[in-house]
This record gives structure tokens, sequence and C-alpha cells, in this order.
């Protein structure tokens, strides 16, 4: 047999962890180098400046005769590394981009080496045991009182959505077309996944204070389910541009009161069911009909980590589905479990292993200690910017998202601030539009941020505020 040749040796079985060690080493010394190159929460410079260092280090990227594995992984994780928004740093605070934990990353490495496929058994006997173990101990927390609650695992929020619709409008299918309800706080992925359906676009109610009110629900709902039966209310606990949370009890009797369903897009505020201080937050959230989660918001996971929590599974049935060379019958009878009907995709990442092991070894306290930790940062900034003559504060945080602008700065203004720091590389800071105008927004998800680092970002701003 001919020696195989450099950088094709194969990550599984008794060899692969001989051939991933050295390259691991050159992986973690890149990553090092990057981060020590970089010097920030993202590269100075803004695209162009960006591109060119990608081009220059990385073309050709299909030469006639390749490298190597050492010289590429040196080189393509460097660069990366070295171009990257990094969410570890403090003040890479823009969106629900966290920064995953050393332990889920690494993870993540077996399930890449071992690389089971979750849509047979055959290509994942343990990894199909541990997702159902690890999907059903989410799903209890979501559903604490429930006999059976499950979870699938999906890709993140926006999968998560689609199938909360998908599961509704099959569970309505002979009361005519599903019409959803939901807030202008709701996240576009609902509106998407109505169109990807064939659904009426959303009825969408005015949120001028960031959260669904119950009387104009009540309103929609009366006027809505005098004409049809099949209504789908979607609340959100956790808002995109705000944090902000529905309310959730007062939507739940609604939906009750007029026999609609009820979906809640927890992706980002779920796991505040992990906290003995903040889980009465989400109070409400076991009484709707399918759950969104996404761990790889403030779950502290590498993408992707979504779910979808249900409270049985009679609400996952309409997913079942046969394909001869996955779950022939035959085989299902004779106890190969059938995975086929826990996603809309067939081939799959183990992606549930990062999750268990974070769960195993944190346990709940720990990611309790995590999610309060986090929202204490945002508390604080918020105080910061209160106390401060110079900072407007948009409203106190309910999760970790703090909106604020300085005093009497428009609209120009703060897209300008926000953009600059972008390109000199100092702060990654989001934006958001309310009735009140546009915001600088800072989404914590960073909890070993400290008040210092807190200070600092607010001074970066200043020094980028016009006088
Ligand atoms: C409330 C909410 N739902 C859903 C999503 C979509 O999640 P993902 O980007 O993981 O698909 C987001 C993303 O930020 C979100 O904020």
């Amino acid at each position: 047999m001919p020696v195989a040749p450099a950088g094709t040796a194969l990550a599984g079985g008794t060899d692969g962890p001989r051939a991933l060690r050295p390259l691991l080493d050159t992986v973690l010394d890149a990553l090092t180098t990057g981060a020590q190159d970089r010097s920030g929460p993202l590269p100075p410079g803004g695209p162009d400046a960006v591109a060119r260092a990608v081009r220059d280090a990385c073309l050709p990227l299909l030469p006639e005769e390749g490298t190597g594995p050492h010289t590429a992984l040196r080189t393509l994780v460097h660069t990366l590394t070295a171009g990257a928004a990094d969410p570890a740093d403090p003040h890479c605070a823009a969106h629900l981009h966290c920064p995953p934990l050393a332990l889920a990353a690494a993870a993540d490495l077996a399930a890449s080496a071992l690389n089971p496929s979750m849509d047979s058994w055959d290509q994942a006997p343990a990894a199909s045991e541990l997702e159902t173990l690890t999907a059903r101990t989410l799903a209890a927390l979501v559903y604490p009182e429930a006999t059976a609650p499950d979870a699938l695992v999906t890709t993140g929020g926006t999968e998560s959505n689609q199938l909360a619709l998908l599961l509704a409008r099959e569970a309505h299918r002979t009361a005519g077309p599903l019409r959803i309800v939901c807030g202008a706080n709701a996240h576009h992925s609902i509106h998407r996944a109505a169109w990807l359906l064939g659904l009426p676009e959303p009825l969408t109610l005015p949120t001028p204070d960031g959260t669904l009110d119950p009387a104009t629900v009540h309103t929609c709902l009366t006027e809505l389910t005098g004409r049809s039966s099949a209504v789908l209310l979607t609340a959100t606990a956790g808002t995109t541009d705000a944090g902000a949370i529905d309310p959730l009890p007062a939507l739940a009797d609604l939906a009750d009161q007029h026999g609609a369903r009820l979906h809640i897009d927890a992706s980002y505020g779920g796991p505040l069911l992990f906290s003995t201080t903040h889980r009465t937050t989400l109070t409400g959230l076991a009484r709707a009909h399918t759950v969104t989660l996404d761990l790889h918001k403030l779950g502290w996971q590498p993408v992707a980590a979504g779910l979808l929590a249900v409270p049985g599974p009679a609400t996952l049935t309409p997913l079942a589905h046969q394909a001869d060379y996955l779950n022939p019958d035959d085989d299902t009878e004779a106890g190969l479990p059938d995975l086929l009907g826990r996603s809309l995709r067939t081939t799959r990442r183990p992606d549930i292993l990062k999750i268990a092991v974070t769960l195993k070894a944190l346990g709940r306290q720990g990611l309790g200690d995590l999610v309060d930790r986090t929202l204490t940062a945002a508390r604080t900034l918020a105080d910061l910017i209160d106390a401060h003559p110079r900072y407007e504060l948009h409203s106190r945080p309910t999760l970790t998202t703090v909106l604020f602008r300085p005093t009497g700065a428009d609209d120009t203004t703060l897209a300008t601030i926000r953009r600059t720091l972008l390109t000199e590389g100092h702060a990654v800071l989001g934006r958001a539009t309310t009735p009140t105008g546009l915001w600088l927004k800072a989404t914590l998800l960073n909890p070993h941020t400290q008040p210092g680092d807190l200070t600092t970002l607010l001074k970066l701003v200043e020094g980028h505020t016009p006088r």
C-alpha cells in the first residue's frame, strides 16, 4: 500500500487523534498570533483593508500543488483570526453573537472528528441517544409539568421559528389558511417563514413601547377568530432590538380565551430558565405550544445551537417522513430509532454534543451564574449611562441589551459614530430604530465583562461624539 500523502490523514479511528494533535498545535498557535495581531474587537481599516489582507495572505486558494496542512492551517487560521470580529472582546457587543465557551468549542472538535450524521441511527448510534436525552432535558426546563416534553435541534432561531409556523400550519390544515399575529417587535424570520410556507403575511401589531399590548392583541384576536379558527399568536421573549419580553402570561390567557395557538420565540431570553434569580421573568413560557430556544445567543455555544421545544411528541407528528434508504419500516419495526422526523434537514451535524458537554460541565447553577453575570453587566452599563451627564438611556435593560446615545445626537451622527468605531477596529456596537429614533445598541453576551470595560466603551463613544 503506498504511503498516504501529507495532509490526508483522517480525523477518526484510533489514529485520528495522533494526526490531529500536531495540527491542533498549529491551529492554536495561529489563533494566538492572529488575536495578538488584531489587538482589538475587530480589524481596523474597514472592508477594503480586510479584503486586501485576506487576498494577499490566502490566494491562490486552489494551487496546482498544495502547501501542506501546517502552512495552510497557519495561514488561513491566522488570517481569519486577525480579521475576525471577536465576541470574546468585551467591546464586541453589536449582535446576539456570543463568545463560545472553550469547552463547547473543544466538544465541537470531537463532533467534527467523529462526524455523526443525525439522519439515521446507523450513522449516529450514540449521538442520536445523546440528542434525545439532551433535547428532553432542555425541553423539561421549558415545560416542567409536561409528561414527555421534547425538542428538535435546529440551526438557530430562524429555523426554529420556521418549524413552529410549519407545525402550526399542519395542525390547523383543515381549518383554513393559518393567520399569524405578531408584534412589530417580532424577529424578521417570522415574516420570512410565513412567506416560505405560503401563508398570508402576518398581521403585525404595533409595539410602540417595545412589547405587545394585551388590549391590542385582544381586539385583533376577537376580530380574527370570529372569521377563522386557525390563528397563531407569536410572542417574543427577548426582542432582537431591545431584549424586551412580551407579557407572556397575559398573551397565553388571550390565546386560550380565543382558541389561538401560541408560539414564543425565546431565542434570546430562553436561557434565563437556568437562573434561579431570573427564571420567573419567563413565567408563562410553558403555556406555549412551541418555544424557540437558541443557545448560540445567551448560551455561549459555537454556532449552531438552536432548539424548538414542544410539550409532547404529538406536536411533532407532521414532520414524520420516510425515505427507504434511511428509515425503512422494517428497520423501525425492528427497533432502530427513526430520526428523519426530527428535522427538515437530512445530513445534520451533532450540534447536541457541545450543548450536552456544557450542561454537564457547568450544571444548571453554573449556566445560571453566567446568565446572572451577563445581566448584571448590562445593568451596570445602564447605571453608568444613567449617571453620565452626556448620555441618554433608552430604558432599563430586561435582558442584556442596552440602548443609549449621546444626548442630542441626531441619527446621522449616531450612524457615523458606529461606523467610525467599526472601521477603526475599536468597538462593535449595533443600532436599533425605535419610535424615539435611532439608538446605539450594546448587546452584552460576555459574562466576564468588567465595569472597567464598560467605562472604556462609553469613553470610546464619547471620543467620537462631536461637541
Ligand atoms: C428574537 C430572535 N429570534 C430569532 C432570531 C434568529 O436566530 P438565528 O440568527 O440563530 O437564526 C434572532 C436573531 O438574532 C432573534 O433575535
